[in-house]
Order: structure tokens, then C-alpha cells, then sequence
């Protein structure tokens, strides 16, 4: 069956793989990115690819809150319906700590609170499917998170990889809690799960600067990445999976490896009252933006 399939963060890396393949399996594409030019090339390029013309772009900058519901807008003009949400987008920033214009620190603006945003604004959309599904890039690094629930923007963490590492381990617990959410509120046509890609040789955190050390053993992964041949196809595999496979139809709540398994997430941090905590504080945050009939 045919599916209309959003991607974040589908100009480059994994995203962009994801969208190439599942373009090629016949969806109806629409990839999201924060560069008109780039995404544009892209869509093109991904149409030459695969000869299906049903690929097209949205742009937001994943920073900015208003630019994720200027974007929901347009995509909400012109759809009546959406089959699959990949909140892809991610990144680790630097060690010197960045604050976005709505004040909140960046890699969670980017990793925690667009994807969230972003999964509560075009709900109505996922509902209007009928069996839809949001999936929400993780990563493996959410195993060394240590959050302390007093700092939830993230101010006293020194480092941009330390942030990072939280920010992961909240997307897990934030899948979590919607998908219970969901299913108190009985909305059982729409699942939610997150994954996590493998190390693989992308674009991912060259641009950032966490110090020689971390720069050092980052750079140096990379190379190994390359040498094990660590291709970014392989980071595409699980999330090309939980879109498009019949066999993870109604599955939700869960967290998958690059290898397409079901695996348990990091408990040692976890709390029902934390995972509320972080639900609640993040929510709130995004009040200014959420409907007025919002569910949660
Ligand atoms: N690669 C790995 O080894 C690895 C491991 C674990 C988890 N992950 C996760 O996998 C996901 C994809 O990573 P990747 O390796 O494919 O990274 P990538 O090659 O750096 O691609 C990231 C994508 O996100 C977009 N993006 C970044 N910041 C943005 C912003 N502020 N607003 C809008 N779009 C933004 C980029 O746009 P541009 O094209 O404009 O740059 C690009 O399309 C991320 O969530 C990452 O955390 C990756």
C-alpha cells in the first residue's frame, strides 16, 4: 500500500537514504529540510534515482518553533491525511553551549522538542490515517546519559556530547510515554517507536567542536566507521523497516537496533515519575505552540 511519508532531516545522511529507499518502494515522499536549495537538489536527485515523481519538500529551520508550524501549516494546506512521521533530524552541537531564540539549548531544541512538536501538531493528520505511525531517531549513546531532572535545559552539562546523550535518552522515554498516552486516549490507529541506526559514516558531528579529545576519538570512529565499512545505507535499514514493514503494524512503545530488533532501551536512569517529569516539562515548553484542542 502506498504511504505518504514525512522524513526530517532528510537533505542528507541517513534521512536521506531513508527517503531514496522508501521512494523507491513506490511512497508518496515529502522530505523535510532547513536549506531550500539543498532540498531541492535533493528531491530531484532522489526522483532521477528511483523515477517516482511523488517526492516534494517542506522547510523548517528544526531550531525554531515558529518555523516547525509555519511548516505544519503548509503541509496541513495541502494533505489531509499522513501514513508515517520519521522524526530524523538530530545532531550533536558543540561543547560551548548554543540557546536558541525561544531559549531553549539546542540539542534539545533539534532532538527532543521539534520531534515532539512536530508529532503533536500533525497528529490530527496521523489520526486522519489509517494506520499511521511515528518513528523517532534515538541513538545508542542514550546508555551514558546521566540527566540531572533539576537541570532539564541543560545547563549545567559542560559538554556537547553529554547533551547529546540526554537528549537521546529522552526521545526513548518521550516514545514511551506517548505511546501510552495513545493508547489511555484509545488512539489505536497511530503508533509510536524509536530506533537506533548503528554508527554509521555520515555528515554527523563533523561540524561540531567538543574539545581535541572527544574531536580526537570522534574523527578517529569515523575513520574506523569507514574502515568497517559502516555505510550510511545500513543506518536507513531499521527506520525503512518501521515504515513501511506490515509486521511492526500496531507494535508501539518500543526501541529498535540498526539490525530491525526489538531491544530494551537503558533503564538504569529511568522512572515512571522521571519519564513524566520530562514529558511535563518539555509540553509545557511548547505550549505556545501547540493547538488550543491539543489531546496532551
Ligand atoms: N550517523 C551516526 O553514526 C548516528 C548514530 C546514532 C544516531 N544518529 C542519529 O541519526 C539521525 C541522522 O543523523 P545522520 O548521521 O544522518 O546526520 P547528518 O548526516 O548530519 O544529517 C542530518 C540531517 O539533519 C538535518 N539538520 C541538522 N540540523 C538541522 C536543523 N537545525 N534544522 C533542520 N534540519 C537539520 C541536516 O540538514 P543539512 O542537510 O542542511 O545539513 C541533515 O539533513 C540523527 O538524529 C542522529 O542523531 C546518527
Amino acid at each position: 500500500m502506498k504511504k505518504l511519508i514525512m522524513i526530517t532531516g532528510a537533505t542528507d545522511g541517513i534521512g536521506k537514504i531513508t527517503a531514496t529507499e522508501l521512494a523507491q518502494k513506490g511512497h508518496h515522499i515529502i522530505i523535510h529540510g532547513r536549506n531550500e536549495d539543498k532540498a531541492k537538489r535533493v528531491v530531484n536527485e532522489i526522483k532521477q534515482i528511483t523515477g517516482n515523481e511523488e517526492v516534494e519538500y517542506l522547510v523548517a529551520d528544526l531550531f525554531s518553533m515558529d518555523a516547525i508550524s509555519r511548516m505544519v501549516k503548509k503541509f496541513n494546506d495541502k494533505f489531509d491525511h499522513l501514513d508515517v512521521l520519521i522524526n530524523n533530524a538530530g545532531a550533536v552541537l558543540n561543547d560551548k553551549r548554543y540557546v536558541t531564540k525561544d531559549g531553549f539549548e539546542g540539542t534539545l531544541a533539534l532532538n527532543v522538542m521539534a520531534p515532539l512538536l512536530l508529532s503533536q501538531l500533525l497528529l490530527p493528520k496521523l489520526r486522519n490515517s489509517k494506520e499511521s505511525r511515528i518513528i523517532n531517531m534515538s541513538s545508542g549513546t542514550h546508555r551514558l546519559a546521566k540527566p540531572d531532572m533539576s537541570d532539564l535545559n541543560l545547563e549545567k552539562v559542560p559538554s556537547g556530547q553529554a547533551r547529546y546523550g540526554i537528549a537521546k535518552l529522552f526521545v526513548i522515554w518521550n516514545t514511551q510515554h506517548m505511546s501510552a498516552l495513545l493508547q489511555k486516549n484509545r488512539i489505536h490507529n497511530v503508533t509510536v517507536n524509536a530506533s537506533h541506526p548503528g554508527a554509521v559514516a555520515t555528515n554527523f558531528g563533523q561540524n561540531s567542536n567538543n574539545g581535541w579529545l572527544n574531536d580526537f576519538i570522534y574523527k578517529a570512529s569515523l575513520k574506523l566507521a569507514r574502515w568497517l565499512r559502516l555505510d550510511p545505507r545500513k543506518g536507513a535499514v531499521t527506520n525503512v523497516y518501521l515504515a513501511d514493514s506490515d509486521t511492526v503494524q500496531g507494535i508501539t512503545g518500543k526501541f529498535y537496533n540498526n539490525k530491525k530488533h526489538q531491544i530494551k532501551p537503558a533503564t538504569k536512569q529511568w522512572t515512571a515519575k522521571k519519564e513524566q517529569r520530562v514529558w511535563d516539562y518539555y509540553m509545557l515548553k511548547l505550549k505556545p505552540w501547540l493547538d488550543a484542542d491539543a489531546i496532551f
